[in-house]
Order: structure tokens, then sequence, then C-alpha cells
């Protein structure tokens, strides 16, 4: 397995695999490995012969008041991870190799999908977001790249982004990986307080009841909005909510009012320290 610290070296390494006719896979990540990145490297795998793992926290996505610096880095285990996997190459590069000049001055803005959910809450998350994706693109230059549905409106956003800018790279989901109890696997998870994880859980347990809902046949948005917020201050006393909302599953708009198309059910709780999200389609 290779492992880059630059950008010139990753994309000459991918370019050589191209020219030997090889497919290219980009996992993005930001480290700190779990099942749910490993799923995502699996399904890279078998869409590819070439399979790049970017593992690189991305300060210019993070909010003045956000956790950048306490970010876990765990550097020898995601290489380890990688390596497990199968993935023909990490490309980890220091944040001096991503950005020599400092904080970039040119960025890549979405603005239809952005404004809304976790893009109200983070102003600029997601121009970092498009930013260093396209900078990772052009590192790795793959022809499919792996997002989590966790993540879902970065997923959006990024498929979004290579239609307005005709990037040719395929964009594949992946199904949301969750622990057994249903909580949605993330990096954050270990900043969950001793005792809290089962109000982590409402996360999961409101979108369950706004899916069984949906499934008896409620289509009113507000009345959706309503379980998922009850459930959560029900089951969480200390939550605090950021975003409650049933949104287009493709523009991810707000819905106001019934609803006739499928749709995106999404939370942001604070859960003591992490800031936790999860989402469910209604009428896929
Ligand atoms: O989802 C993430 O971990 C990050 O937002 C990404 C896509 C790797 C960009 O830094």
């Amino acid at each position: 397995m290779h492992v880059f610290e630059t950008p010139a070296a990753c994309r000459a390494y991918a370019l050589a695999a191209r020219a030997a006719g090889r497919r290219i896979a980009l996992v993005p990540t930001m480290g700190n490995l779990h099942e749910g990145h490993r799923s995502l490297i699996r399904i890279a795998r078998a869409r590819a012969d070439e399979v790049v793992v970017s593992v690189f926290v991305n300060p210019i996505q993070f909010g003045p008041n956000e956790d950048y610096a306490a970010y876990p880095r765990t550097w020898a285990d995601d290489l380890a991870a990688c390596e497990e996997e199968g993935a023909t190459a990490v490309f980890h590069p220091t944040v001096e190799a991503m950005y020599p000049e400092g904080k970039p001055t040119t960025y890549v803005t979405e603005t239809a999908i952005s404004p809304f959910l976790c893009g109200a809450s983070r102003p600029g998350h997601f121009n970092g977001v498009c930013t260093v994706v396209t900078k990772l693109f052009m590192a790795a230059l793959p022809d499919v790249a792996v997002f989590g549905e966790k993540d879902f409106q970065q997923l959006a956003i990024v498929r979004r982004m290579v239609r307005d800018l005709d990037i040719p790279v395929e964009i594949v989901a992946a199904p949301i990986s969750r622990e057994a109890d249903g909580l949605a696997r993330s990096s954050r998870n270990r900043f969950l307080p001793e005792g809290m994880r089962p109000q982590a859980l409402s996360l999961r347990h409101a979108l369950l009841a706004a899916k069984a809902a949906w499934d008896g046949g409620e289509r009113d948005a507000q009345a959706l909005e309503k379980i998922l917020r009850d459930t959560v201050a029900r089951e969480a006393p200390d939550g605090v909510i950021d975003y409650a909302r049933v949104s287009d599953a493709e523009t991810l708009v707000p819905l106001t009012g019934a609803i006739v198309r499928p749709a995106l059910a999404a939370l942001a709780v604070k859960v003591g320290p992490p800031r936790l999200i999860d989402n469910i389609l209604l009428g896929r």
C-alpha cells in the first residue's frame, strides 16, 4: 500500500494508474476510521482497481468555535485499517501540503443545497468541504468517489457540484453504518459522556417514529417534524436540538404542508459535547 503526503505524489500515482487503464476509486475521510469508513472502502474496492483513501482533517471546513483542534487523529490505526480493507494507497497530506499559501483565496461554493440544515448552523462549512473535495479529486483523479449517507447533505452537495462543474467523477452513496443499538457510527461518538448513550439513541428513535408515521400515511411535514422534536425532547432531556427537519430529498428545501415527493427527515442534536446527526429517507 502506497502512502502519499503531497498532492503531486498522489497525482503522479493516479496518472500512472490511469495510463495503465486502471480504474481509481477515492474514499475521502478525515481519519479516525471506524466500521462506517471501512464499509466505504469495501464499496470502493468492488468498483475499482485502485482504492485511494484520503485521511485529512480539513481546517477550512471547521468554524472558529468548532472542534478542529479536538477532532480525533489516529493515524497509526487509520493506516492499519486501510491496509486491512485492501486500499491500494493512502493520501495523508499535511495542512501545509494542501494549503501552502495558507487559507485559500479561491473556494468552490455550492449555493442551492448548502443554506439548509447543517449549512444553516455551520456557515461556510460546505464551502470548505466542496473546496477540499475538489482538491482531493485533482490529486487522486478518481473515476468514482464514495460518500456516506449519514452526511446526506454533503452527498447531495457533492453530487450537485460535480454536475455543475462537469467533474468526471461518479459519486456513489453508501448506506449509514450503525452500531448494534442503532446509533449511527461517527468519529464524534467517542466524545459522548458515559451514560449519555441512551439520549444519543433518541435521534434514531425519533427518525424511526417519523418513518412509522409516514408508513402509516402521515404526509404533513409539520406533524412529522413534531414527532422528531417530541421524541428527542422525551428521550434526551439534556439534548439541544439544532434542527429537526423534513426536507425535499433532492433539493433539501424544508417542506411545509402535505408532502408529495420523497422526503428526508434529518436531525442534528447536541448530546453533551458532540453534535450528532442522523437522517432517514421517507418514500424512497
Ligand atoms: O465527510 C468527511 O469526512 C469530510 O467532510 C470530507 C468529505 C472528507 C471532506 O473533508
